[in-house]
């Protein structure tokens, strides 16, 4: 019995008493004071996305710090798939309709919009693109079966709901993505280091791998 209550006190001091002495003194011990609290989480990164809202001042190597640093804090294998798009898994769409653009994710539109996509591409917002048929075939059915309807994506469903059963041609004409675009001044998008809104890619860090959450926006100059 004896014996046993010794084995529990040592445990308890080795499992609870010196990691929290450690964790005592490295919040001590380290530069930014008091930042790691649990209590401080919520500001940090209110002041986080501050930063990014005056992302327009010159101080945008210290911002893109900042984001790098939370990349890594990010967990990316623990992304909610209801929150984010999947990522685009078909090498053939990849390299045949990412070479003049971002190879958009398919739960971006409906699947009535790919089939309008694809039917066009003699004319494709001025470019003649020309697929093997069985490239044609692939890309079809990947689009489609991976379209909006067919996402578990919150965002999907959001983009769905507001075109209420229109295909357009563009992403960036749905109204969901308007209205998350529409605080956006003309003169950004127009920089040439953006060109366009169709490149979502440039501003979203994360745009390959799904995840437009604004906490990952970053406006080049
Ligand atoms: C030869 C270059 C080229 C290729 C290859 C290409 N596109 Fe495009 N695509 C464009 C251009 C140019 C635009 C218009 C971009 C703009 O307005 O800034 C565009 C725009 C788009 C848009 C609308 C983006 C928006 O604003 O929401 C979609 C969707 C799209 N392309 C899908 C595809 C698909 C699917 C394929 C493969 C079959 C493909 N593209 C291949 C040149 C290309
Ligand atoms: C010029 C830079 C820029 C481009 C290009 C751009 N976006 Fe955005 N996007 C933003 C900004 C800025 C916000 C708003 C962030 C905020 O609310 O603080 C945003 C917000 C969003 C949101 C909502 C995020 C949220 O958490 O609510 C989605 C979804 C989104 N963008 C998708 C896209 C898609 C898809 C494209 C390409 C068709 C695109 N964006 C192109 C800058 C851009």
């Amino acid at each position: 019995m004896e014996i046993k209550k010794w084995i529990i006190a040592c445990a308890a001091l080795v499992f609870i008493a010196i990691p929290l002495c450690q964790a005592i003194a490295s919040s001590e011990g380290s530069e930014n004071e008091g930042k790691n609290k649990w209590y401080n989480l919520f500001n940090s990164d209110s002041s986080y996305y501050e930063d990014r809202r005056n992302k327009s001042s010159n101080n945008s190597s210290d911002n893109k710090r900042r984001i790098r640093r939370n990349h890594k804090k990010f967990n990316y294998k623990k992304t909610d798939s209801r929150r984010h798009f999947k990522p685009v898994e078909s090498s053939v769409y990849t390299q045949e309709c990412g070479s003049c653009h971002f190879a958009y994710q398919p739960g971006l539109l409906p699947s009535g919009s790919w089939k309008k996509i694809l039917v066009g591409l003699s004319d494709h917002f001025g470019e003649k693109i020309v697929l093997k048929p069985e490239l044609s075939l692939e890309i079809k059915h990947y689009l489609t079966s991976n379209a909006a309807e067919y996402s578990i994506s919150k965002r999907a469903a959001r983009i769905l709901r507001s075109l209420g059963g229109k295909t357009p041609l563009r992403i960036s004409d749905t109204p969901y993505i308007q209205r998350k675009h529409k605080d956006l001044p003309k003169s950004i998008i127009k920089r040439s280091s953006i060109g366009s809104i169709s490149n979502c890619n440039v501003c979203h860090m994360t745009a390959m791998r799904g995840i437009y959450s604004n906490r990952y926006v970053h406006i080049p100059n």
